[in-house]
């Protein structure tokens, strides 16, 4: 059975990769710094992996490989912030070790860059043919910069020594295992959480800015795709052309869990894209389309945090 090195493996998207790698029959090596994963993420599935605790600029690994998956980086904006350095090396140095290795090995290199190599895109939906245009210079730009070099070095070795490459561009996901906290926390599970705990809703902007988001059990099922018949060499985006202004998915949340947290708007980042929907008609023509619809995708991650966070059922109940 095929062996795959899950790099990024205790993170959010790592571990539900790995348990439906593990589920399908896979081997699985995961390697990860634990610096936004968490080892328990892999608790269901921890007898049944390799499991290393080490940095991807210098991971080596002596036995067999036949796919590499890179998920390894820090992925929310206020980590792009703390951390810069540490992003940017990571899709950079990192990433260049993880790609020798996949080389010496032969193996399939999957690299997750994402939809914010696009910039403020003026085409929606986005195809993979955009050329997008980031600042290299904002605080968005360890990590716009550093997904944009991480694609440029997949495709310098591609020409030069061969790699076996695919660039999976993910857009927004969602769902369960992702840091919904107000300080690292991504929009949607940052709503949950806040709304759960009955705090105000931070929205930024006045929240007329859309983007399109994913259940994660539908990004997995897309890379999982990409890893069985995905066409070497080629770019592809992970996610779907639902266009959802922020503020509707705050008033979405508020509604499903029945909070009574109010709206509170804070001053828009600089450099954040006003639009945002992924044209994912490659994918789709390897057979994958999207389950789980926005509205399904709440309810499933609010009952995760509610459970996790050992919250009173009085949060989720009207009145
Ligand atoms: N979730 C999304 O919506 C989304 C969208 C676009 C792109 N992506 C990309 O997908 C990948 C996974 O994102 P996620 O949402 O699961 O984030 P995450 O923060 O939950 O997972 C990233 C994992 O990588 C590990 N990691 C970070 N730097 C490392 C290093 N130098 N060495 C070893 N491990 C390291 C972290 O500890 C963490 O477990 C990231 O590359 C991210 O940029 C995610």
């Amino acid at each position: 059975m095929s062996r795959v090195l899950i790099a990024g493996g205790a993170g959010f998207l790592g571990s539900h990769l790995t348990d439906a790698l593990i589920e399908k029959g896979y081997e699985v090596v995961v390697l990860d710094n634990l610096s936004s994963g968490l080892r328990t993420n892999l608790s269901s599935v921890e007898s049944r992996i390799e499991f290393f605790n080490d940095d991807v600029a210098k991971f080596d690994y002596p036995k067999r490989l036949d796919v590499i998956v890179n998920l390894a980086s820090r992925a929310s904006r206020m980590e792009w912030e703390t951390f810069p350095v540490e992003v940017a090396l990571t899709n950079s140095i990192g990433n260049n070790n993880l790609i020798k290795l996949a080389i010496r090995k032969e193996a399939l290199y999957l690299y997750a860059s994402s939809s914010e190599v696009y910039g403020k895109a003026k085409v929606i939906p986005t195809p993979e043919e955009y050329i997008g245009k980031t600042s290299t210079v904002g605080s968005r730009s360890p990590y716009d910069e550093g997904k944009r070099f991480g694609e440029t070095l997949v495709k310098a070795y591609e020409r030069e020594l061969g790699l076996r490459g695919i660039i999976m561009r993910i857009f927004n996901t969602y769902g369960p295992r992702m840091r919904g906290g107000d300080t690292y926390g991504r929009v949607i599970d940052r709503f949950i959480m806040q709304a759960l705990e009955g705090k105000a809703i931070t929205v930024y902007g006045d929240g007329s800015q859309t983007r399109s988001f994913t259940y994660v059990s539908d990004t997995v099922g897309a890379i999982l795709s990409l890893i069985e018949n995905g066409s070497e060499g080629e770019i592809y985006n992970i996610g779907n052309d639902e266009e959802k202004k922020i503020i509707e998915v705050a008033n979405l949340v508020k509604s499903i869990s029945y909070s009574k947290s109010s709206i509170k708007y804070l001053p828009l980042p600089p450099d954040d894209p006003s639009r945002r929907s992924a044209d994912a008609s490659k994918l789709r023509k390897l057979g994958w389309s999207p389950k789980i619809d926005l509205e399904n995708g709440i309810r499933r991650t609010l009952n995760y945090y509610a459970e996790t966070l050992n919250i009173a059922d009085h949060f989720m109940r009207k009145g």
